[in-house]
């Protein structure tokens, strides 16, 4: 058993801005973040000045928000911002999210390798199926049935992992006096055919630092544990309470062992959203002027509270500042289908207004913790400790002050409590997740 001691953070910076879709209307945030490099670089130089392990760019190759009062979801470019950051880091690794229904194998192998021997192996892919209609529309497609989006991903990752591996790893031998700047004979093209994807390689880029990037996954159902158990070092999850946050780690680890592997080899992440403040109620506050950034959406949270607990509210029945009325509340029962149901019911049962229970963020995709630095080390360690997950993926609700705060206040909290690490281990993103080195593929054929 992996010695569980410390505990890894990633730092989720998708669009630029934060969780919260109004965040571009928070005082002090740079509203054109969205095209500003600058302010990516900022966010991940103080990451790495907390010793996080990786950044994560989540992408869904779509505009899928309101432009209106929002922002966009998802950066204008993954790979471009990661290069932006890698330029101007030394430690911190460098993941972003690219579709293995949408892209060709070979470009997918082509940039993230090259972005790895810039970096100087600091970089992993997430590697996800997608199954959202308008991002299958931008490719003139239709969201296929899950089996066959994940038989494409299984050819995707393993022509991925061949290109990746189709220089030796002494291929390049820069001999200047001998004019050899390579070795062909150690330079070979793959061949591989599958049903959907194939390619001939080799791609022209030598071995990185750590070899080839980190495969991460982030997906469905028993075909998504499987795709995980196959490749992925790391995996992306949402669970939202600590029961099924197990369970899912414990799936994850028994898929890994299914094909073969050390089940310490596979490190679950868990998402987590927080809002950071000196007192809880100045936490809740926060989130309450970033709901008021965005009042139209207040109607929508409304009605799917209600959903959540079984009573029809809405914003033209019930007055959202105060509690809702003991003869509503009576029937109330937290709907088995969303599981941040009984914490909403919980909250509403104690007399909270809607507009307090929505504050605490009972409707995020993630947990959240509005509240103190201690509040939030609190939550990170009882998740840790009970084996919920192997690692964090941590979203701040407004990342230009929230990183920092993160780093400045959260972050030593950790480290007193001996639960985070106070140095990077190693220089690539494979130590510094303490995972095994991995080149090319390894054996399975195609679509077995
Ligand atoms: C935690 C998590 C993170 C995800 N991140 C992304 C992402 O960054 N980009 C994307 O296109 N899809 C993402 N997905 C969605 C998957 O690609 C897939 O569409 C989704 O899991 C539904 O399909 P499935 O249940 O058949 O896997 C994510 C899913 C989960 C559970």
């Amino acid at each position: 058993m992996e010695k569980r001691s410390k505990m890894q953070l990633a730092l989720q910076m998708i669009s630029g801005y934060g969780a919260e879709f109004s965040a571009w209307r928070m005082p002090g945030t740079d509203p054109a973040a969205y095209t500003n490099m600058d302010s990516y670089v900022e966010r991940a130089k103080l990451a790495e000045q907390g010793k996080f392990q990786m950044i994560f760019i989540a992408v869904t190759p779509v505009l899928s928000s309101n432009l209106g009062p929002q922002t966009p979801m998802f950066p204008m470019d993954p790979m471009l911002a990661l290069m932006a950051v890698a330029r101007e880091t030394k430690h911190i690794g460098l993941v972003a999210t690219l579709s293995t229904t949408f892209n060709y194998p070979y470009n997918i192998a082509r940039q993230f390798k090259a972005l790895d021997v810039i970096s100087h192996g600091r970089v992993g892919w997430n590697a996800v199926t997608t199954s959202d209609p308008l991002a299958a529309a931008n490719f003139g497609a239709r969201v296929t049935e899950r089996k066959e989006r994940y038989d494409k991903a299984h050819e995707s990752i393993q022509i991925v992992q061949a290109l990746w591996g189709s220089w030796e790893s002494d291929a390049w031998t820069l001999d200047v006096e001998g004019g050899k700047f390579a070795d062909m004979d150690k330079i070979q093209p793959i061949n591989l055919q599958g049903q959907y994807y194939a390619s001939r390689g080799p791609l022209p880029i030598p071995p990185s630092e750590q070899g080839q990037p980190v495969i991460f996954q982030a997906g469905g159902g028993r075909e998504g544990l499987e795709l995980a158990g196959k490749y992925a070092s790391g995996v992306y999850a949402n669970p939202y309470d600590i029961a099924s946050a197990r369970e899912h780690r414990q799936a994850i680890r028994q898929s890994a062992v299914r094909f073969g592997r050390n089940p310490d080899d596979i490190k679950m992440f868990a998402g987590f959203m927080f809002s950071l403040a000196s007192t809880e109620e100045e936490a809740l506050n926060r989130r309450k002027q970033l709901m008021n950034f965005n009042p139209q959406e207040i109607p929508n949270r409304v009605s799917y509270l209600g959903s959540m607990i079984g009573v029809p509210l809405s914003v033209n029945l019930v007055d959202i500042d105060k509690p809702i009325p003991a003869d509503l509340l009576k029937n109330a029962y937290a709907n088995p289908r969303d599981p941040r149901s009984p914490i909403a019911l919980k909250l509403l049962l104690q007399g909270l207004s809607v507009r307090d229970v929505l504050a605490h963020g009972v409707i995020n995709y993630h947990p959240v913790v509005a509240g103190t630095p201690t509040q939030v080390a609190d939550f990170l360690e009882e998740w840790f400790l009970a084996e919920a997950c192997d690692r964090f993926s941590v979203v701040p609700d407004v990342s230009f002050d929230g990183v920092a705060d993160f780093v400045n206040q959260v972050i030593p909290i950790l480290q007193e409590r001996g639960l985070f690490h106070k140095e990077y281990e190693g220089k690539t993103l494979r130590e510094n997740m303490s995972i095994p080195y991995e080149y090319g593929m390894r054996e399975y054929g195609i679509n077995e």
